[in-house]
């Protein structure tokens, strides 16, 4: 009996912690932005910022990072009309303190710019597509009926073969994600096989 009911803790705590670890997984993957070259000229940190986002899925809950020098850049989140322009004479919201979160709080298209003179015309711009938080698949699909596509990369000449949720990316998460869950259900399912065989 004392055997019986401490496999049926343990059980309960494997599965407790298999839940926990779904909402870690599924939530918050930071992207940063540019990866080690962070947030700068293009042609300085060899960094293609449409090139970035088209390898990264972006959902809600997630954020970016822009790393940067505030000597010399800064973020700005503006409208879609502002970054075709490059002109941002009322942005959104302005960042400058050298390391920037941006929290994905909804669905569509996010636009990003240095305010900084010049720096968006050589390319210092980001934009991206938000799609809705994973809902337990592992297949990211893009948002129906919109036309991602031109919405990922306005301004810049569209590459029709790739959307923003073509290639799978965030993978040391999502590979260590799937380790850990597979890890989880054979231990799950060992011990609900002995407290069985008991
Ligand atoms: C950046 O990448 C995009 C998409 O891969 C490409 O269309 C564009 O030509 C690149 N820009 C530069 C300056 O290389
Ligand atoms: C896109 O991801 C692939 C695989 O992770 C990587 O080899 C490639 O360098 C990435 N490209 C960019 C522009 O980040
Ligand atoms: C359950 O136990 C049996 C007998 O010990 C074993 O053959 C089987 O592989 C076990 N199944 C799992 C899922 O561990």
């Amino acid at each position: 009996m004392a055997v019986k009911s401490g496999s049926v803790s343990g059980c309960i705590a494997f599965v407790a912690a298999f839940c926990l670890s779904l909402i870690r997984c599924s939530f918050a993957i930071e992207h940063v932005v540019g990866e080690a070259a962070g947030w700068t000229l293009p042609s300085f940190g060899h960094v293609n910022y449409t090139a970035w986002a088209a390898n990264h899925t972006f959902r809600v809950g997630d954020s970016l990072l822009f790393n940067y020098r505030p000597d010399i850049h800064n973020v700005l989140l503006v409208t879609r009309s502002d970054y075709r322009a490059c002109s941002s004479p009322n942005p959104v919201a302005t960042f400058d303190n050298g390391k920037t979160t941006m929290s994905l709080t909804s669905v569509g298209s996010k636009y990003y710019m240095c305010g900084v003179a010049g720096h968006c015309g050589l390319g210092q711009k980001l934009a991206i597509m938000v799609l809705p938080a994973e809902s337990g698949s592992p297949v990211p699909s893009p948002m129906s009926g919109g036309p991602t596509g031109s919405l990922l990369a306005p301004g810049i000449s569209p590459s029709p073969s790739k959307g923003p949720a073509a290639a799978p990316s965030n993978s040391g998460t999502s590979i260590g994600c799937a380790l850990f869950f597979n890890l989880m259900i054979g231990v799950v399912g060992a011990i609900l096989n002995s407290s069985l065989q008991l």
